[in-house]
């Protein structure tokens, strides 16, 4: 099954806080995206968005250069019926991040949680990275969320990659200056717990 399929029959079937990702905000996202972001108008994207709050929380403080990319149509759909007439105010894109073509010196921050340990080939990982080094603007930032080592192996019936500070560092490479990471335990609504490990990174 192709990944945008997989996605998708994800999204219809289950409610939004029926998978293992949700919460009801990413309180650790807009914290660093709260240290990247100069003012209200930087270029902000969620790659991977889903159905998350994120896009929500934002126009809620202000933001107003906004986009979200996700794979799923269907989870795009959800995301824009709930913001209603807000919705407008974002830029949607239905599309895999490793084979968008993304615009040059677009974006201030870049945004992604739990979407870059599923890309469990090299070469995957380096078009998401060429994507990523492209797309954001020198002394933009990128914010990444990836299981940690002691993160699950699987989700969503899908095999992931696990990372380190170092490893996940390393596969974007001396261009994306670490400035801070950080290890956090989500609570998923099944009453379990998952590792997830952040790198704050400034692109130069
Ligand atoms: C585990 S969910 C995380 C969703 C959201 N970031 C959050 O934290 O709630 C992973 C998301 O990545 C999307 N995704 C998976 N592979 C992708 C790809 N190659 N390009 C774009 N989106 C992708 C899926 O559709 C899904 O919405």
């Amino acid at each position: 099954m192709s990944a945008q399929l997989h996605w998708d029959k994800v999204y219809a079937t289950k409610a939004p806080n029926e998978v293992s990702w949700f919460r009801p905000h990413l309180e650790t996202s807009l914290a660093f995206i709260g240290r990247s972001a100069g003012d209200c108008s930087a270029s902000i994207i969620d790659v991977g968005g889903g159905e998350s709050t994120l896009v929500d929380d934002l126009l809620s403080r202000g933001y107003s250069n906004l986009s979200v990319l996700d794979i799923s149509s269907t989870a795009i759909e959800v995301t824009k019926t709930r913001l209603g007439s807000l919705a407008s105010r974002v830029q949607w894109l239905v599309a895999d991040v490793t084979q968008e073509k993304f615009p040059a010196n677009a974006v201030d921050v870049w945004h992604d949680r739990a979407v870059f340990h599923f890309l469990t080939t090299q070469s995957q990982r380096n078009a998401y990275v060429r994507n990523a080094a492209k797309t954001v603007k020198r002394g933009g930032h990128v914010i990444v969320g990836a299981f940690g080592p002691e993160g699950p192996v699987k989700c969503s019936g899908l095999d992931v990659q696990r990372y380190d500070e170092g490893s996940l560092h390393g596969e974007f490479g001396s261009r994306f200056r670490l400035i801070d990471s950080m290890k956090e335990l989500h609570q998923t609504p099944f009453g379990t717990t998952q590792q997830f490990l952040y790198c704050f990174c400034a692109v130069e």
